[in-house]
């Protein structure tokens, strides 16, 4: 069995609909409940199982719920698929007064994932087997002007994870990581429009999050990222600087591409 995060959209629902034509039985998690009865229904008719769960991660006492929920209804997983999260765009005039947005993104992205983690986790160690994949993304590697709050919870699960790694595996339960770049999403397009420039389709992301789950590799990421992740420790400024100007570029690119209509969507990633 299977628990999948950020099931309801995006790329956690590509990756879901592929897990479904393997026939594998599949937890989905999300907080919108009718998206996730909806896919369940879809992998069902695909003849594969699939049980959604509505939990807000940025809530612990959920998370604790649904860990618990999981292991009592489905016993433990064989692999746990971390693809919910949330991201704001947002350069430093406007991030003053914004510490709320730090406690919003690492409640989504670091200390949920990491609270459920650890209660699925335990039980995986004790069974000796496992495997764990999380998407965090290139801005971690790379720290980007306009998504500092975004890169600093995508790097805490990143370190979290690399620190755990070598002792879970000693536990027969193995850890990837994939560095996702910029994805045609829901969470791309209030910055970069529906068809973001260079971005990849949600199916292409999902492959490389079955390429983690499926190969013995620690780290799916672009060679640019980890270009830019050596870059970015010999010159950092330099980095930044370049990152800067690439989203730039991006966003130059997506003012002539069809963009969001609601202001808070053009404001803030979805999530
Ligand atoms: N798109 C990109 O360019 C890009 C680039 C690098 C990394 N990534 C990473 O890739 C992963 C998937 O992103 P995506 O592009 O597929 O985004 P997406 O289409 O916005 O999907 C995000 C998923 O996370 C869930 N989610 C958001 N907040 C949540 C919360 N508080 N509790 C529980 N679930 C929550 C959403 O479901 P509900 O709304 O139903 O809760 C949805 O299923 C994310 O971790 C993202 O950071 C994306």
């Amino acid at each position: 069995m299977i628990v999948v995060t950020g099931a309801s959209g995006g790329i956690g629902r590509e990756v879901c609909l592929a897990l479904a034509a393997r026939g594998e039985d599949l937890v989905l998690t999300a907080r919108d409940r009718g998206r996730l009865e909806e896919l369940a229904e879809e992998i069902r008719a695909l003849g594969a199982t699939a049980a959604p769960h509505s939990c807000d991660l940025r809530d612990q006492e959920q998370v604790a719920q649904l860990a618990a929920r999981i292991l009592r209804e489905h016993g433990v997983p064989d692999a746990v698929l971390c693809l919910a999260g949330h991201s704001i765009r947002r350069g430093l005039a406007e991030t003053f007064g914004r510490p709320h947005d730090l406690v919003r993104l690492t409640g989504t992205n670091l200390l949920g994932p990491a609270t459920l983690l650890l209660a699925l986790m335990e039980p995986m160690c004790t069974a000796g087997r496992g495997r764990l994949v999380a998407v965090t993304s290139a801005s971690t590697r790379i720290p980007t002007p306009g998504w500092a709050a975004y890169g600093a919870s995508k790097a805490g699960l990143d370190s979290w994870l690399r620190s755990l790694r070598p002792e879970a595996a000693r536990h027969g339960v193995r850890i990837a990581i994939v560095e996702m770049p910029l994805v045609a999403t829901a969470m791309a397009a209030p910055s970069y429009g529906s068809a973001p420039l260079g971005a990849l389709t949600p199916s292409r992301a999902a492959r490389r999050v079955l390429h983690a789950l499926d190969a013995p590799r620690t780290l799916v990421s672009p060679p640019w990222a980890r270009a830019g992740a050596v870059l970015s420790q010999l010159a950092p400024t330099l980095a930044a600087g370049v990152a800067g100007r690439a989203g730039a570029v991006l966003l130059r690119a997506a003012a002539r591409s069809p963009r969001p209509t609601s202001p808070a969507a053009r404001r803030e990633g979805r999530g």
